[in-house]
């Protein structure tokens, strides 16, 4: 699919992975929405970013609010890509520090977020694509995050890990679901990145992360994972993977 002119929703888009990817999409001549929290700084990110780009709050796990966001990017022309960021993660163990059983709530939001957030973007999202006219043998593609905790999940990233596992599991079956329709998804699986996320962490922390890529020996730059995303939405025969986009990192126990 040629990005040039189409129109893209990228959710989280008001930091990180999805503000990188919304910059790229919209220096590559696509029209974008940016769904991310209404406690964000979409509005001034899209202002930034420029080219048209809007914003539009909402939470992934809602569908009005993301119905919303889609009825946005329907006024700018053809919905034909989903990049799906938005995401985040919740550290609980098993069994904690006293001995109690891991948090339940915790569990279930980390969840929610991650994984049932991802599958109300992806159907929503489809269903928008779904009705566009097929160019070029597609109507388009949803690009969605996982990371390499769908793997190597770390000790307290048990919900995260379980999440993104299940972003990894949806993806080949819903390129089979929605192969008649001529829709492609795709999952990035991410290692270690340069964004906000990670911001929290001492710099102590960041240089070891760094240090424990084989190569390139360092954080990965936000716009390696925007190229990638735009690769996968202009490449026709990328269709129910999960890329690993790490450095041959391998996550150990913590
Ligand atoms: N940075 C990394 O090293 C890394 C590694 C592996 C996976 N990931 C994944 O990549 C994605 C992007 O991460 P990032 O590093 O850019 O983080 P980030 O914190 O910079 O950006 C995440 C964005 O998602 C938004 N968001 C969170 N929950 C939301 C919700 N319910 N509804 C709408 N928006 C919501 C946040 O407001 C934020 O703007 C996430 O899914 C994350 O799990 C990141």
């Amino acid at each position: 699919m040629k990005i040039e002119g189409i129109v893209a929703v990228v959710t989280g888009g008001a930091s990180g992975l999805g503000r990188a990817s919304a910059e790229r999409l919209v220096a590559q001549g696509a029209k974008v929405v940016i769904a991310d929290l209404e406690g964000s700084n979409g509005a001034a990110v899209a202002e930034e970013i420029g080219g048209g780009t809007r914003f539009v709050a909402a939470d992934v796990t809602s569908e009005a609010q993301m119905e919303a966001v889609f009825d946005a990017a329907d006024e700018m022309g053809a919905v034909r890509a989903v990049v799906h960021c938005a995401g985040r993660g919740g550290p609980i163990r098993v069994v904690d520090k006293n001995g109690f059983p891991g948090s339940l709530e915790t569990y279930e939001t980390v969840v929610r977020i991650n994984l049932i957030g991802s599958f109300n973007v992806l159907r929503l999202g489809a269903a928008r694509i779904a009705k566009t006219d097929s160019v070029d043998g597609e109507r388009g593609a949803v690009v969605l995050t996982a990371s390499v905790a769908a793997y190597e999940g770390q000790i307290g990233q048990i919900p995260y890990a379980s999440a993104k596992a299940g972003v990894v599991g949806m993806t080949l079956v819903a390129a089979r679901d929605l192969a008649g329709r001529q829709i492609r998804v795709c999952t990035i699986a991410p290692g270690t990145f340069d964004t906000p996320i990670l911001s929290r962490l001492t710099d102590e922390v960041r240089g070891s992360l760094a240090r424990a890529v084989p190569h390139p020996a360092r954080l990965g730059h936000p716009d390696e994972f925007a190229m990638l995303a735009c690769h996968i939405l202009e490449n026709p025969m990328l269709n129910g993977e999960t890329i690993r986009l790490d450095g041959a990192i391998r996550m150990p126990p913590r």
